[in-house]
């Protein structure tokens, strides 16, 4: 589903941040493989796992140590950054300085695929407004506007929220 909304295209650069063991990466690559994919996460462990399944699938995917609210990158280098179920592990504190990065690091006219879990017991309506609340804040150089928000759903167990977002 992440992948399907992000109209990847030949030659593209994509950042998967909080990338874990690298599956998503490592699919990306076998999916598109001319594109340039780089996978960025704290804990050396998951790395290191990346790094093996990226080898045994004999594909190139770039793992670098880091975390969301300092990427190791320079500023306009990806058009594409996903990520994928890490945002709820960042403390609150963190996630504005997060989207910022993630923003810096976007390339004009680039977009941050995203899907996440909220709250299980908040309402879709609720869930929106988290989403709102968390990418849409106007009084930081981090705000994103929603460029097509594919899903969010909720059930007795979990709210997801899958969405696309442009840099404002
Ligand atoms: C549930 S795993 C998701 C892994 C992968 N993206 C996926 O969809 O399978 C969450 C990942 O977020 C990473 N993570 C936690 N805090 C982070 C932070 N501040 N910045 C970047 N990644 C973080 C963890 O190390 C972990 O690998």
């Amino acid at each position: 589903m992440l992948l399907d909304q992000a109209s990847l295209q030949p030659h593209h650069r994509v950042l998967d941040v909080g990338c874990g063991t690298g599956s998503l990466a490592v699919l990306i690559k076998r999916l598109y493989p001319t594109v340039e994919v780089t996978a960025v996460d704290p804990d050396p462990k998951a790395l290191g796992r990346g790094e093996r399944k990226a080898a045994r699938t004999r594909v190139s995917v770039r793992f670098d140590r880091g975390f969301a609210d300092a990427l190791p990158y320079s500023a306009a280098t990806f058009d594409r950054v996903f990520s994928s179920l890490m945002f709820h592990h960042i403390p609150s504190g963190d996630k504005e300085q997060s989207l910022r990065e993630i923003r810096r690091v976007l390339r004009p006219g680039g977009r941050l695929e995203f899907l996440d879990i909220a709250n299980p017991s908040v309402n879709t309506v609720e869930v929106d407004r988290i989403s709102a609340d968390d990418f849409e804040s106007d009084s930081s150089g981090a705000s994103f506007r929603t460029a097509q928000q594919l899903n969010a759903r909720q059930s007795k167990a979990s709210a997801w929220y899958l969405t696309c977002l442009r840099p404002r």
